[in-house]
């Protein structure tokens, strides 16, 4: 082993090094560049002993299986045997079952699909989390994945494989800490946490780099907090981009969507936005409007801003392939799409037919793209969402060969996504002062600092509000903290209390919007009867309520839907909780994800808890029973809990202006942020913050940043 430029090379080749203080990074040098690491990376010099190199408390034997230690402690190492796969499959097996439709999961791939591979011993005690939107529950020790961005309509459930977003990172925890593992490459990837043989864990790449990164830490937190230092923070959104969102697969003209938001604000629901899907452009043709249906749009948003309701509009990366269409006639010119390797232009086909897709490799294009948002937000529109941008098209896949310029199909695909929205938040950041908000359905490691992101088309089902619980919480794990789902469920028919039951999870999720496909009965909070509605309501309620408390939690490190396990982590009871989460480090909700139950168990860790509507205090450590009866779901703050909440009860997020601290009795803090909601400035240091003590009945609050106007200190509620 040589260490070059304080890089230490292997005898097999391999490159390690420590480019950013606390993550290891190992390489086998044939890296183009990332697409996922923003970091600047500043190798920095190992102590060498022997074999073993030292950074710190992380030491790492290159030579001995790149043996990882933390704080003395091993942590990673690779598996030193041959891969053995438990459940071998005959051609003839496979040929068999998939006569019938079965598709046995794992062996679509052949195995030389496969081109660069790691394999690293798996902890016996260890719980694997991460890989962003995947199926299944928390803890993802016995399953496997791939990371290709596909769009799959039908009802996702736990076996499978691929959703839309492909992000290369988990966390592997065990007695010893906790490892997390960003594999850098793009092309098509498997991960495979124990599922094919209890004793490794493996990932492999069809092409490209072995380039990945080893982030030790002694909880997920730690590492966590590390990831984002490589991949860039979560981005922080306009404050009413807290608020609730109203979406259908399409409101078809102002007056529905005018009729919609009227009917809200009579029945007192509160909201602060409204998506505009697909059938508001003219034939598809993105960056235009249907002149029939909605001829003058700049009426609309205005008629939208005096309801005090921001628009939303969707863009798909499919341009129509339509001569004459100016789209199509710049790309064109201009060299903007992919292609063909004859030079020739690809064409495939989204919701307007023939289509073509921008390039979004190229600098040029995404500077392209960026500009015509103009043309939206000239027309008052407030935010974009990027959809079908695995990318998604109904010829088929892509081909592997289509060119882009930075390479092809087969090496983009995964972050087709990422790069569209990379262009959407320029072009947003170029149009005007304000923070861009862009939704997307696929994504890559790293893109949560330019997006926020759905879950996609989930369907209304009982199993799909358990699992938007769950994909959530392993989006906060992967990096992704601004995340929700289509509440209500996008394909099939909602119920009443189906509708009820995902408005209160919505009520605490990230990102929260009702969405639905056409042809499915409508599920607007008053679509359904007067008790539904209410409990719609309180729901909607409670989230302005806590918006003040939620837009702290954006402003800090941590995921603002958060599993258990990241607050909790040396309860063993917390590492695999999956039906509970916690909102910020002061909240523990249990939402309620079956119908007909009127009470739930709920784990409450060690320490005193409070009933947050009802102040009962319990002991946890221990499984309660919890009443949820059918318009509400459980809460519970913990002792010295504070919780900055919305006087009075606003219909909009504008209209919170006074803040009250709900105090819970014990030993606790909480830093609340003031700034102006909207801009970039609070990155200048134009905030407030008061930071929040509480011991046993006192409270102190003292001004650390006084960068924005605002009081001193906050009105205080008792909450026991
Ligand atoms: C996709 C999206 C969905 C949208 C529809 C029409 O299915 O995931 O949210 O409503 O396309 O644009």
């Amino acid at each position: 082993m040589d260490i070059i430029h304080n890089e230490a090379v292997t005898a097999s080749g391999l490159r390690v090094s420590m480019p950013v203080p606390g993550i290891v990074r190992v390489t086998d040098g044939n890296h183009k560049g990332s697409y996922m690491v923003s970091a600047k990376l500043r190798k920095s010099a190992p102590k060498r002993e022997g074999e073993r190199l030292t950074w710190g408390n992380i030491s790492v034997e290159p030579e001995n299986g790149m043996a990882l230690y933390y704080e003395g402690k091993l942590l990673c190492a690779d598996y030193p045997g041959v891969r053995q796969p438990k459940i071998p499959i005959s051609q003839e097996e496979l040929e068999q079952l998939m006569a019938e439709g079965h598709v046995p999961a794992g062996h679509l791939d052949a195995a030389s699909v496969w081109k660069v591979e790691v394999c690293k011993q798996l902890p016996e005690d260890a719980v694997i989390y991460g890989l962003g939107d995947k199926t299944g529950f928390l803890n993802k020790r016995h399953y496997a994945y791939i990371n290709w961005n596909t769009d799959d309509a039908k009802p996702h459930c736990d076996n499978f494989q691929s959703l839309y977003k492909s992000i290369n990172f988990f966390m592997v925890y065990s007695k010893n800490g906790c490892m997390g593992i960003l594999a850098d490459n793009s092309y098509r990837s498997r991960f495979d946490f124990g599922k094919e043989n209890e004793d490794y864990y493996f990932w492999s790449h069809a092409d490209g780099a072995l380039d990945y990164y080893m982030i030790p830490g002694k909880t997920p937190k730690d590492v966590l907090k590390r990831y984002l230092v490589l991949t860039g923070k979560s981005m922080l959104q306009q404050k009413w981009v807290y608020g609730f969102h109203q979406s259908r697969w399409s409101y078809y003209s102002p007056r529905e969507l005018l009729e919609m938001v009227d009917t809200m604000r009579k029945n007192r629901l509160p909201m602060d936005a409204v998506h505009m899907d697909i059938d508001y452009m003219e034939g598809f043709r993105v960056f235009t409007f249907n002149e029939k249906r909605f001829s003058d749009p700049k009426g609309l948003t205005e008629a939208l801003a005096q309801r005090n309701v921001k628009p939303i509009t969707i863009i798909d990366p499919g341009v129509k392939l339509d001569p004459g269409y100016f789209m199509y006639d710049e790309g064109v010119a201009q060299g903007h799409f992919a292609k063909n390797p004859d030079g020739s232009i690809y064409e495939g086909a989204v919701w307007p037919g023939p289509s073509v897709f921008p390039d979004f490799s190229q600098e040029k294009t995404r500077l392209w793209w960026g500009e015509k948002l103009k043309i939206l937000t000239d027309a008052g529109i407030r935010g974009i969402w990027n959809d079908m941008n695995e990318p998604a098209d109904f010829t088929g896949q892509l081909p592997d060969d289509v060119q882009f310029a930075a390479g092809t199909h087969k090496e983009l695909h995964n972050v087709y996504g990422h790069l569209m929205a990379k262009a959407t938040y320029e072009g947003l950041m170029n149009a005007d002062s304000r923070r861009p908000f862009v939704l997307t359905r696929a994504c890559c490691a790293g893109s949560q600092k330019y997006c926020s992101g759905w879950t996609g088309d989930n369907h209304s089902m009982w199993q799909h509000l358990q699992l938007s619980l769950t994909q959530m919480m392993n989006l906060g794990l992967s990096g992704m903290y601004m995340v929700g789902s289509d509440v209500g469920g996008f394909g099939s028919d909602c119920t009443p209390e189906l509708l009820a039951r995902w408005f209160q999870l919505g009520a605490i999720s990230p990102f929260f919007r009702d969405h639905y496909a056409k042809g499915t009965r409508n599920q607007e909070a008053y679509a359904f009867d007067e008790k539904t509605m209410d409990a719609c309501r309180k729901a909607l309620e409670l989230r302005y309520h806590l918006l003040p408390y939620i837009y702290d939690l954006a402003h800090e490190e941590m995921p603002i839907l958060r599993p258990l396990v990241l607050e909790y982590p040396d309860d063993p009871m917390c590492r695999e909780l999956t039906d509970q989460c916690m909102l910020g480090d002061q909240l523990l909700a249990a939402p309620v994800m079956t119908p007909g139950v009127t009470a739930r168990a709920v784990y409450l860790p060690k320490g005193v808890w409070y009933d947050y509507y009802t102040g009962k205090r319990y002991s946890g450590g221990k499984y309660i029973l919890a009443d949820a009866p059918a318009d509400r779901m459980p809460l519970f703050a913990k002792a010295g809990a504070i919780i900055p909440t919305a006087k009075g009860m606003p219909q909009y997020v504008e209209e919170i202006t006074e803040i009250v601290l709900e105090v819970f009795p014990g030993n606790g803090r909480h830093v609340h942020y003031m700034d102006d909601g909207e801009t970039m400035d609070y990155q200048k240091g134009v905030v407030r913050t008061v930071n929040i003590t509480v011991r046993g009945k006192n409270v102190a609050q003292k001004v650390t940043a006084d960068g924005y106007p605002g009081p001193d200190s906050l009105e205080v509620k008792w909450m026991v």
